[in-house]
């Protein structure tokens, strides 16, 4: 193995971005100076240069993710948080009231891997009473680190089975970016995803949007007459996302970032209004 001297800097640095970069590392040097800076010593460097040069996710060996400018504990084999999700935090910010309300708005952040989207909301809007969930007892345990820390709760289980019953009908936001990338697209994926994240957490079935139909089909109940379904989808895909929400009876607007590169379906119940989802629409540039 060889060894870096992390206290000679400018030294250290040139040698590992000259691996990172061959190993095909785009950010090498942001990648080298964060690794310098992180690794409590010389040995620690040397192993984690090792593990970044063999694919591992910078974020899974520093332990954290920066996501909207915070830092989010990530563990191995847990969703790194990407920067597409930072839109969906945008628009649930957006759609939180102005002013702080009585009873404080709920926030439920479904299928919340590290936790990150339901964490930075209740950051930027701690009246917010935050409520996580995930299947996957890795990304439960993870979320718990981040989400205790704003003072929300975590749960695990199948959807909104994990769920407070209590939450039905009281819910303001309702944050969802589940799986949604197609069976046959997955070993098209980066390996960075492929052998570092759980496949539960990237299988979105079929047309990738099976978990879009399920979250869709339920969402009514658990929402108030004035709170928001906001789902995170691709861009090729928002069009039917639009349209199983729309579907499930709710009014639809879907919102792109070219800058963050993401798409999020917003859905508010129809109460008797008609849908304004056209089959077919371009989304709207945010
Ligand atoms: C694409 S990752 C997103 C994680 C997180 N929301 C984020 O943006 O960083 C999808 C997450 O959905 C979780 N998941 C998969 N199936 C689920 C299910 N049936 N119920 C709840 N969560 C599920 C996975 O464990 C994974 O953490």
């Amino acid at each position: 193995m060889r060894t870096y001297d992390a206290t000679a800097v400018p030294h250290t640095l040139a040698p590992i971005v000259s691996a990172l970069r061959a190993a095909g590392c785009v950010f090498a040097e942001d990648e080298a100076q964060l690794l310098v800076a992180e690794a409590p010593d010389s040995e620690a460097l040397a192993e984690w240069v090792d593990l970044r040069v063999s694919g591992m996710p910078l974020e899974h060996i520093l332990g954290w993710a920066d996501f909207c400018g915070e830092r989010i504990a990530v563990d191995p084999g847990v969703f790194v948080p990407r920067r597409r999700t930072e839109l969906l935090v945008h628009q649930a910010i957006c759609l939180l009231p102005d002013r702080v309300s009585s009873p404080p708005p709920i926030v439920v952040d479904l299928c919340c891997g590290s936790g990150a989207v339901g964490t930075v909301i209740a950051r930027l809007y701690p009246e917010a009473e935050l409520h996580s969930a995930d299947i996957d007892p890795a990304a439960v345990n993870c979320a718990r680190r981040n989400v205790d820390a704003v003072g929300g709760r975590v749960y695990q289980g199948d959807l909104f089975a994990a769920l407070p019953p209590g939450l039905q009908g009281r819910v303001r936001i309702l944050a969802v970016n589940a799986p949604y990338v197609p069976t046959e697209a997955i070993k098209t994926m980066p390996p960075e995803a492929r052998l570092y994240e759980s496949r539960a957490a990237l299988d979105g079935g079929d047309d990738g949007l099976d978990f879009h139909r399920r979250v869709a089909a339920e969402a009514l109940k658990w929402l108030l007459p004035e709170g928001h379904l906001l789902i995170e989808t691709s861009g090729q895909q928002s069009g039917r996302t639009a349209g199983i929400v729309a579907g499930a009876g709710f009014t639809v607007r879907t919102v792109h970032s070219d800058g963050l590169d993401g798409t999020v379906v917003v859905g508010a119940p129809l109460c008797g209004k008609r849908s304004r989802w056209v089959p077919g629409r371009r989304a709207p540039s945010y």
